[in-house]
């Protein structure tokens, strides 16, 4: 079958792991007999570089028109780029914004999974690193803080920043019920991570979510504080199946997941609406630091475009073979500079691709 694909591959590092991420895909369609086709698009400072804005209609009615997106990362330093002179609207964060809310990508889905063979990577103590762990983090990405009315004027002859986090029943439902659907392919064990000893917004979610969870008896239901879930990430991540939560806590909380499996440059994500259709991205930022170098870690891109496979078109054995191709270069003993234990052999970004393309 054939496919389209928008790819964003957006600012810093982007460009080469998304690369790598075509080429894999590449490998999967000689394989297996599908055509993906890639259609290059702008977001982010490419865009603004080109078109002055982050996120143009052209790009979105585009993407629209694709079976899914593969994204890079968007951004640069937030202290030296001239994007950062632009007002908050127009700079590159908010093209990454835009997107998700018109293509209504609700539900992001962030994996964490600790390989046996990054356990040297993982930064936890030897005794937790060796029970594992494998999480799916789900958060909410269409509303909270990041949509919600915000402003910053003098308020009584102060300076005041507001930002509104709210959330209706409606939003909440869709996703958990995208969760506990999530669970039952799962371990079948839930927990909605929220702060419901202080905000409203949080009792609502264990309301409704409450409500959602009596339809899946066979999913074990739980709440948890998010600052408790901060340290019981690093403590014992092995608790943890499903993990719920609303934005803004999902952002922190899956930085915090990702670290621990070793690298956020092993974290993809998915980024899903009503449909099929989905964005995919790496969890992690754009690196300017160590963009074009060479060095960045692709796997994670590489791993999302499996996430693509399996959630936006069904192709579930194609993407066990991007899963296993990622495990088998791991075992190997391939790794980036990000994922190598002091003293071992290192391999640039666009080796890592090749190599995971030829076991493919
Ligand atoms: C992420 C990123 C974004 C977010 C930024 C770049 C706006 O941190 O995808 O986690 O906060 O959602
Ligand atoms: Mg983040």
């Amino acid at each position: 079958m054939d496919y389209r694909i928008a790819s964003i591959k957006g600012d810093g590092i982007g460009p080469e792991i998304v690369t790598q991420a075509q080429k894999v895909l590449k490998a999967v369609g000689e394989k297996y007999g599908h055509g993906f086709e890639f259609m290059e698009l702008l977001m982010g400072g490419a865009s603004i570089d080109v078109n002055g804005v982050p996120l143009t209609d052209e790009t979105v009615e585009e993407a629209k028109k694709c079976d899914a997106v593969l994204m890079g990362s968007i951004g640069g330093d937030t202290r030296t780029s001239p994007w950062y002179k632009l007002e908050p609207s127009k700079r590159p964060e908010a093209g990454l914004l835009g997107i998700r809310k018109a293509l209504k990508l609700f539900a992001n889905l962030r994996p964490a999974y600790l390989y046996p063979e990054l356990k040297e990577a993982c930064p936890l103590k030897e005794e937790v690193a060796a029970r594992g762990f494998d999480m799916m983090m789900i958060r909410e990405l269409t509303g909270g803080l990041y949509f919600g009315e915000r402003y910053t004027k003098e308020i009584d002859g102060v300076m005041t920043a507001v930002d509104t986090l709210s959330y209706n029943e409606d939003e909440i439902r869709r996703i958990a019920i995208k969760g506990f659907d999530i669970a039952m392919k799962r371990r079948k064990k839930l927990t909605l991570i929220d702060k419901a000893n202080v905000l409203d917004s949080s009792r609502l979610w264990r309301k409704v979510t409450e409500e959602v969870a009596a339809a899946y008896p066979e999913v074990e239901y739980g709440v948890m504080l998010v600052d408790n879930c901060a340290m019981q990430l690093v403590k014992d991540p092995a608790q943890f199946d499903v993990v719920l939560t609303e934005n803004m806590f999902g952002d922190i909380l899956s930085d915090e997941a990702s670290m621990i499996t070793g690298s956020i440059g092993m974290l993809p994500s998915a980024s899903l609406n009503e449909t099929k259709f989905g964005l995919y991205e790496p969890s992690g930022g754009s690196a300017p630091d160590i963009a074009g170098k060479n060095i960045a870690n692709p796997i994670a891109t590489i791993l999302s475009a499996a996430m693509m496979l399996r959630y936006s078109f069904d192709l579930d054995k194609e993407a066990d073979a991007i899963e296993e191709a990622v495990k088998k270069v791991l075992k190997e003993g391939y790794r980036t500079i990000d994922i190598a234990a002091p003293g071992q052999d290192q391999v640039k970004c666009d080796e890592m691709g090749d190599l995971i393309a030829q076991r493919i």
